[in-house]
């Protein structure tokens, strides 16, 4: 064998070793995140579960942290990504015929607080970091629920991260672990009365997601944890919606639509937005009135 072709195989093998290197790094690294235990205590919490408590949490479920959004409307679970790079994200069975059956009361609450699962490793991509902010009763009224609903049978399967998924998540461009995303020592209130007030605003804004996509502040930009070729989210802030009245932020809010004709984008949640009663769309537009201006982009 010449020279040269005897280089070009140590080249060629090297680089193949390196490779083979970097995907096993890549793919124990990412295996270590999936397992990693969070030591959070599953505090106890009360459940009330009349009717009145249960429609509720219901309500609750649906309009506000629109739980139903990835896990259905019947909780039975839905494949919510499945990308033969990225991997396979499944919402799971939230009825007592699927996941919950196993689950304590105090177990659920945390991993909707907290994303700390019945094992203690992470769930993926609940925005628990929306939710550590409800209230014991509202989050109790949840549970209620879901312990109510039809339960449902339906097995997806369990959720998978490919290798580009586990090259994202290893270098910490894709924010997937809800675990690490919550303040787990935020302790959340008793119990938030539900008026028209700017503080109630500020509670629903909170735990419906709207600082999650639209930013801390409410000017919006990119959201974290989507894809790059996904819409940002807009500025709420009096910045961007300065120029609409309260009817018509409301009408975008319940029909997706602004008073120019085009639609939101379904990325912005308004078919669930559009089921706030009337007294949370006052509480939010009073709260989403007074926050600073800001300009867009800025979070
Ligand atoms: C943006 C999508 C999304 C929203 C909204 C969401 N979840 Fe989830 N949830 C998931 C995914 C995905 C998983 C599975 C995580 C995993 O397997 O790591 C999950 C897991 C769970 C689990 C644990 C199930 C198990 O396998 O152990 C429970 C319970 C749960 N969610 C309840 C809720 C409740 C209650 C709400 C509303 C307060 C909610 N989720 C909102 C996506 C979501
Ligand atoms: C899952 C992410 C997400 C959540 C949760 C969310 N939004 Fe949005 N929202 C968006 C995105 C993205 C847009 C931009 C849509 C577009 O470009 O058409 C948007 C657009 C809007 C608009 C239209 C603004 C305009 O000028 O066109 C309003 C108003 C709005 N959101 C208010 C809210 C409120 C209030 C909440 C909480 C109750 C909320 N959003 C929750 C992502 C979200």
């Amino acid at each position: 064998m010449p020279r040269w072709a005897r280089w070009i195989g140590y080249v060629v093998g090297t680089v193949v070793l390196l490779v083979a290197a970097g995907a096993g790094y890549v793919y124990a690294a990412s295996n270590a995140k999936a397992e990693k235990q969070y030591d959070v205590a599953a505090r106890p919490i009360a459940v009330v579960s009349d009717s009145a408590t249960i429609a509720r949490g219901k309500h609750f479920a649906t309009a506000i942290t629109k739980c139903v959004d990835c896990h259905s409307d019947d909780l039975g679970g839905k494949i919510m990504i499945d990308d033969p790079a990225l991997g396979l994200a499944i919402a799971p069975n939230i009825t007592m015929g699927g996941r919950i059956a196993a689950y304590s009361d105090a177990e659920i609450a945390r991993v909707i607080r907290h994303g700390v699962k019945r094992d203690g490793r992470s769930a993926i991509i609940m925005p628990s970091e929306d939710y550590q902010f409800v209230s014991d009763e509202d989050v109790g009224a949840i549970i209620a629920y879901l312990r109510s609903a039809p339960p449902v049978t339906r097995e997806l399967g369990n959720t998978m991260l490919r290798p580009v998924g586990r090259t994202l998540v290893v270098t910490n461009m894709l924010p997937l672990y809800a675990a690490e995303k919550a303040n787990h020592s935020y302790v959340p209130p008793t119990r938030v009365v539900p008026d028209t007030s700017v503080a109630y605003g500020e509670y629903l804004s909170n735990a419906g997601g709207c600082t999650g996509c639209h930013g801390p502040g409410l000017s919006g930009g990119p959201i974290p944890g989507m894809p790059p070729d996904s819409p940002p989210a807009a500025n709420i802030t009096p910045t961007g919606l300065g120029k609409y009245s309260d009817a018509e932020i409301e009408t975008m809010l319940r029909q997706g639509t602004r008073p120019d004709g085009s639609k939101v984008k379904d990325i912005m949640p308004w078919r669930y937005t559009a089921l706030m009663t009337d007294l949370e769309m006052r509480a939010t537009l009073k709260y989403l009135r007074q926050v600073a201006p800001r300009e867009f982009g800025l979070r």
